[in-house]
């Protein structure tokens, strides 16, 4: 229907702000396209020394996923948005801070704005997500590799969840599938940085 396309729309918009370029600008900071990874994200906004500013990225880019979520729940009676068209709202808005407009459709890798999506979707799932990635992150101090290894598991934690928890639904079990997929695809140089050893540790401020 025509507000399930507006919805998508408004959805992809939120999802292309980047609270990199945003945070880097409040706190005069460098373009995050410039340094480290090159990556606009809150991993690389850490490489500056600046945990306020990798702080402010996290929070709001996760906040964004979450903010577009729930606005297409609370909207979705007046709307007439079914269940595929928030589980799609999810996509976009992934799909927006990856492939932003304001960014001449570049941007981040979408662990964030994943997180708050998760949020969005159920508490629990994202907990069980982000408690993946705090394990591997303190143990290896990699956040890349956190986030492939979370990325991985999200899936299976919220298809277990849907059979004990939680009612499971089809089309977000998909859209988790594909935000996992996307999520690894973008981190194919970090996989190969990881491989040949050269891959940075969390904080750490060269990228070799
Ligand atoms: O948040 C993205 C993270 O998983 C990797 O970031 O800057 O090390 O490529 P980066």
């Amino acid at each position: 229907t025509m507000n399930t396309l507006l919805a998508l729309i408004a959805a992809y918009l939120i999802g292309s702000v980047s609270f990199a370029m945003l945070s880097s600008r409040l706190f005069g900071l460098e373009d995050p396209r410039t340094f480290g990874s090159g990556n606009p994200g809150a991993t690389n906004m850490l490489r500056t020394g600046n945990k306020k500013a990798a702080l402010l990225t996290l929070v709001g880019d996760a906040f964004k996923g979450w903010l577009a979520v729930f606005l297409a729940r609370m909207l979705a009676p007046d709307l007439g948005l079914t269940d595929e068209a928030i589980a799609g709202v999810a996509v976009a808005v992934f799909l927006g801070h990856i492939y932003s407009c304001f960014l001449k459709f570049k941007g981040g890798k979408g662990v964030a704005t994943a997180v708050g999506v998760l949020l969005a979707l159920q508490p629990w799932l994202a907990l069980a997500t982000v408690a993946t990635w705090v394990i591997v992150a303190v143990f290896f101090r990699y956040s890349s590799l956190a986030a492939l290894v979370a990325a991985v598991f999200a899936p299976f934690y919220y298809y277990l969840g849907g059979q004990l928890v939680w009612p499971f639904s089809l089309p977000w079990f998909l859209a988790i599938c594909f935000l996992a997929v996307v999520l690894i695809i973008k981190h194919k140089k970090n996989i190969a940085n990881l491989l040949a050893g050269t891959e940075s540790r969390i904080g750490q401020k060269q990228k070799s």
